[in-house]
């Protein structure tokens, strides 16, 4: 979620729990929202996996009894004293199964999201005795919260620098890569290399049921959020995966100034949340049902079938194209189905956030993301009454504009 880039800018939709009908469905439970109810999608909330959880039953229950886990430490084997270490070891476990990054030889340092980690990172990184702060730049669209994460405190060791492409200055830089990149899906890497630039990976959304697995990625610095791996982001727990020991140790020393390490209640749910992940993830396409990515990767699939199906019959809208590559977890050839829709209105005249808006649909403009207005990031992690609203909006959008020059075809 992000912080201020989930709740920031946008009104809370009236569609809780308290104003619709719900029923149970074996699985989870289907809210029924009123016809015409705010749909919220401008947030990246990941309660799509709902369902999942619900039929995992007891299986992710941590009980925590009222004289266990008083202290502010957690380990003295590790220089990161406040991570728990049945967390580490589910950390390193599920890198492991899944074979999306390296975990030998990386120091981790967890965080209260990997929000709070993007704050450590830019002051571990960041050169202490210069007279000016450090750039920090990343390739547009980027990440609508990093230009808020880098300024909100007006550091004096670093300051936000914008479109890593538009970065032409001759000095030392720290370049953000978000790859699936949010808000479109796409894979990346750095567009500066330069001298003296560092480079920090948000792989916030480098797990199968987004994207094709295709190295296991061993980057200086990694980040990776509970949030969009399990969506689990009510938890707030992020780790990141460190090469350098120095960086790490300067990581630490924020954290325990920021907040004296991270909830260990937050860390034993997640610890147990992601061993049960990797302990079921190892087969792919196993009858029980228990792959985690295999439930996540359909129900991402089946939703991007449906949307590109509807943009697909009209000139209005387009949606980004992902090539078909070889995914070394589930070992098919496929296309990524990201977190998130960039859609761009055909027509350079309209700004998308508000043709939505005037249908009840909230979604962030392609401004928030150095972009323009005739783009609009749609989150595809919302719960499925949520998603089949949307559907059933944007088919309307599609049909009350079907009068004019675009359409359908
Ligand atoms: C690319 C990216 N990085 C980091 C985050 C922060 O996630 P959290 O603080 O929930 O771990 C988000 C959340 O939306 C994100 O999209």
């Amino acid at each position: 979620m992000g912080g201020t880039d989930q709740a920031r800018g946008t009104r809370r939709s009236p569609a809780t729990p308290n104003d619709t009908d719900t029923k149970e469905n074996g699985g989870g439970v289907t809210r029924i929202l009123p016809s015409d109810s705010v749909i919220n999608l401008d947030h990246g909330d990941p309660t799509m996996y709902e369902a999942f959880w619900r039929k995992m039953g007891d299986r992710c229950t941590v009980v925590i009894k009222g004289y266990e886990h008083l202290s502010y430490f957690s380990t003295n084997k590790n220089p990161c004293w406040f991570l728990e270490p049945k967390l580490e070891e589910s950390i390193r476990s599920l890198h492991g199964a899944v074979g999306n990054a390296e975990t030998d030889g990386y120091t981790i340092v967890v965080g209260t999201g990997s929000s709070q980690l993007l704050q450590a990172v830019l002051y571990a990184v960041s050169p202490q005795d210069q007279p000016n702060p450090i750039s920090v730049v990343s390739a547009a669209p980027y990440y609508s919260s990093y230009p808020e994460t880098t300024d909100i405190v007006k550091s004096g060791l670093y300051k936000w620098a914008g479109d890593a492409h538009g970065f032409d200055k001759d000095e030392p830089y720290i370049e953000f890569v978000t790859s699936p990149n949010n808000p479109n899906g796409v894979i990346r890497g750095p567009v500066v290399n330069r001298a003296g630039g560092i480079v920090v990976h948000d792989l916030a959304y480098y797990w199968p049921q987004y994207t094709p697995i295709t190295s296991s990625i061993d980057f200086d610095i990694m980040l990776f959020t509970a949030s969009k791996c399990t969506g689990h982001a009510g938890s707030r727990i992020g780790w990141a995966l460190v090469k350098d020991k120095e960086v790490a140790k300067r990581m630490i020393s924020f954290m325990v100034v920021n907040s004296i390490g991270v909830s260990k209640e937050s860390q034993l749910r997640v610890a147990k949340i992601l061993q049960v992940v990797a302990d079921g993830c190892k087969r792919f396409g196993s009858p029980d049902g228990d792959n985690f990515f295999e439930f996540g990767r359909n129900a991402m699939a089946k939703r991007w079938e449906i949307l590109r199906e509807i943009v697909k019959k009209t000139q209005m809208f387009t949606l980004p194209k992902y090539p078909l590559q070889h995914c070394n977890y589930t070992g098919e050839l496929t296309q990524a189905h990201p977190a998130f829709a960039w859609i761009k209105c055909k027509d350079e005249m309209e700004d998308c956030e508000e043709l939505f808006k005037g249908h009840k649909v909230l979604v962030r403009s392609g401004r928030r993301f150095g972009s323009d207005p005739g783009y609009a990031r749609v989150s595809m992690m919302g719960k499925d009454d949520e998603f089949n609203q949307f559907i059933e909006r944007l088919t309307s959008v599609i049909q009350m504009c079907s009068g004019d020059h675009h359409g359908i075809n």
